[in-house]
């Protein structure tokens, strides 16, 4: 699971929304700059993805080089009155993902997926969602070698759908 030794691990803490706000301007800039900080900071559809709320369910995994970070995934409970554009129930926490530019295609970004959905598992939950653009390709292709897959509704926003393994089917 760990693809780079030099690399370290460590759960995402509430209090660290300016982490999330650079990963969110990186994925929502994937392909070409769209939106500056401000621009995130004044559209409640895209300022919520960089508010984490621990007391609502939320958590992550930051990915660390020599104590800084490089990498964040999180997942996100967002109510059914503001949801994300991966939502698909109050119960289904919406996930995301950035790595650094300087560090991606070293097997980063499929280690910290692979820890957020171990995490999940361990905190009994079963179903995580996404939204992925459908020229993301590279992001696409990770997700769903990973066990996420389209649902029925979902085109729109590209909504993918992970669930435990272990239940599902069940
Ligand atoms: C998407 C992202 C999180 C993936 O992280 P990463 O560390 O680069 O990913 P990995 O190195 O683990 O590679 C994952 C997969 O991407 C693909 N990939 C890696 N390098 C690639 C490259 N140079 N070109 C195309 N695809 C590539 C491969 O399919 C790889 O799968 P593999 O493990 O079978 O080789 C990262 O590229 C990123 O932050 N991109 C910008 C923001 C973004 O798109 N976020 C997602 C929004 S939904």
């Amino acid at each position: 699971m760990d693809a780079n030794p030099a690399v370290t691990y460590r759960p995402l803490r509430g209090g660290e929304n300016w982490l999330l706000l650079e990963a969110s301007l990186g994925n929502f800039n994937w392909k070409v700059p769209w939106f500056s900080r401000e621009q995130v900071l004044a559209r409640p559809d895209l300022a919520r993805y960089t508010l984490l709320e621990p007391d609502r369910g939320d958590f992550g995994i930051v990915v660390e080089q020599d104590t800084e970070p490089i990498g964040v995934a999180w997942a996100l409970y967002l109510p059914a009155s503001a949801p994300g554009y991966g939502w698909v129930d109050e119960s289904t926490p919406e996930f995301c993902i950035w790595v650094d530019e300087p560090y991606r295609g070293l097997g980063i970004g499929r280690a910290l997926t692979q820890r957020l959905l171990a995490e999940a598992r361990d905190r009994a939950v079963r179903r995580v969602s996404l939204s992925v653009d459908r020229a993301n390709l590279r992001a696409k292709l990770l997700y769903m070698d990973l066990g996420f897959a389209p649902i029925p509704g979902g085109e729109l926003y590209g909504v993918l759908l992970w669930q435990d393994p272990a239940v599902r089917g069940a």
